[in-house]
């Protein structure tokens, strides 16, 4: 008997703002993306989404401008790359109060606001949504987003996870350990609205942050939101391994992305837990027409309004390729403009021509997680993503807004579900975390979130100084 086939993890990927990733695309007819400060595009977006089936909208963020590029934010500005940009967290509500199954996945840093008032807002989230929220933990990476915190500087890469650990740590203190399940009684009769007695002090004094608690918000349904993160670092894989649930992945071959998750597995088993209780997601770029021929010709709408120049902007080029002969190599380029020892140089490939580095970063859409063609060439290069290569979900990259969604929702939704990869119905009720892992809704032993449960392992020396305070 054959197993059942794997299920897609359908996500659509988005950011508060103009242009994400595909930059120069927000001028295509049509596109919605100048609508972002409006309320009703991520209304019309939440339905969209949920009459078409998908699992989750998740929200990329970043809290800097990418001026590393021509030494300035000119490029980024001029582009709409990722400023203007508005909060992730604040048009959840708005979309929430629209759908009743769609999931929100939202970023937010570790590395500069500190933890008890983020404890607070993704408790009241999880609250408003019915326990439909994910968290994107990253730590940060624009050297503008560490002066906007007060830091001359960026915190150094291995710092910023040391930093998340503890940052987690207090998280899951508040969210797992300060209230107990049955501490709200609501009592009118007796005047008890909440058992004080159920509610506890976290009183986490560590190197980075010192917080009292109580969590002001009651539990909500995931209590901890699900758990997501990108990376490929060692320390990143070390974090991921103890922390996240669902981890972003990628590389040039299937052979790199099948080392990377066996890295992260193995990274989850060193922590006590299951090879298995990590998914994976990759970022994917789907182009459907109803033939080949329209498919084609979007593609060829895409690139030629695609611009370079944002490219180089998002990846914060420490020099600029196009102010130079095409035939010299990028290290005669950097040398030329006294930045061959600038942060991120070393990984360039210094040996290519410029225009052979320009022409790459050109086509970077051909990656792998890039299909062109009709629902059925779509769905089989889905399957084989599922199948082959080994992971259990995407993050739909937008072309167009809502087009990409729309396409998608229209064309290959249909040939998924065909295919038993994609549900055919939402469960009521169901958080993002039921939904994702088909268990319950709250994060389970051994995870090490859940040794707070109860109040246990919170500093009892810590307790006894501040009880009188209760
Ligand atoms: C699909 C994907 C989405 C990401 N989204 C964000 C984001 O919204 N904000 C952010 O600051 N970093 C984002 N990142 C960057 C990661 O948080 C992280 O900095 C990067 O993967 C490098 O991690 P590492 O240094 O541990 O390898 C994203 C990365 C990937 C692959």
């Amino acid at each position: 008997m054959s197993a059942a086939p794997k299920r897609l993890i359908l996500n659509l990927f988005e950011m508060n703002c103009v242009s994400h990733i595909t930059h120069g695309l927000w001028r295509l007819p049509g596109n919605n993306r100048q609508r972002f400060n409006d309320i009703d595009y991520w209304i019309e977006l939440a339905q969209l989404l949920e009459a078409g089936g998908f699992d989750a909208v998740f929200l990329a963020d970043v809290i800097g401008a990418y001026d590393v590029f021509r030494d300035g934010p000119e490029t980024a500005l001029r582009e709409g790359l990722q400023i203007p940009s508005n909060d992730p967290l604040l048009v959840i509500p708005a979309m929430a109060a629209v759908t009743k199954h769609l999931g929100f996945g939202v970023t937010f840093s570790t590395s500069y606001e500190p933890p008890f008032a983020f404890a607070r807002r993704m408790s009241t989230l999880d609250h408003l949504t019915k326990g439909r929220v994910g968290w994107n933990i990253v730590t940060s990476y624009l050297p503008n987003a560490a002066r906007n915190f007060g830091h001359a500087d960026q915190i150094a890469h291995d710092h910023r996870y040391e930093i998340a650990d503890e940052y987690l740590d207090v998280l899951y203190k508040l969210w797992e350990g300060s209230w107990d399940d049955d501490a709200v009684v609501a009592d009118a009769e007796n005047l008890v609205y909440t058992d004080p007695a159920k509610v506890r002090y976290i009183n986490h004094v560590g190197e980075h942050f010192s917080v009292a608690g109580p969590h002001l918000s009651e539990p909500s349904l995931q209590r901890t939101p699900v758990l997501f993160q990108a990376t490929a670092s060692k320390a990143g894989t070390a974090f991921a391994g103890k922390h996240a649930e669902v981890v972003f992945t990628g590389g040039p071959t299937p052979a790199g992305v099948l080392a990377g998750i066996q890295a992260m597995r193995d990274s989850a088993v060193e922590q006590g837990r299951a090879a298995g209780d990590i998914k994976f997601i990759v970022q994917a770029g789907v182009v459907v027409g109803r033939t080949e021929e329209e498919a084609a010709e979007k593609l060829r709408a895409y690139r030629e309004l695609a611009s370079v120049e944002g490219r180089l902007a998002h990846a914060s080029l420490p020099f600029d390729p196009t102010a130079h002969p095409r035939d010299i190599t990028v290290r005669e380029a950097l040398a030329r403009e006294g930045k061959s020892d600038a942060p991120g140089a070393a990984y360039l490939p210094q040996d290519q021509s410029v225009g052979e580095f320009l022409d790459a970063i050109a086509t970077s859409w051909d990656e792998q997680f890039f299909v062109v063609g009709t629902p059925a060439v779509v769905a089989d290069a889905i399957e084989s993503w599922l199948d082959d290569v080994g992971i259990d979900g995407i993050n739909l990259r937008q072309y167009h807004s809502f087009g990409t969604a729309q396409d998608f929702i229209e064309l290959v939704v249909p040939e998924l579900r065909r295919r038993g990869r994609l549900r055919e119905a939402y469960v009521d009720g169901e958080t993002l975390r039921e939904r994702i892992f088909g268990g319950p809704a709250r994060l389970q032993p051994p995870h090490v979130a859940t040794r707070y449960r109860n109040g246990q392992n919170l500093d009892a020396s810590a307790l006894l100084e501040t009880t009188s305070r209760v």
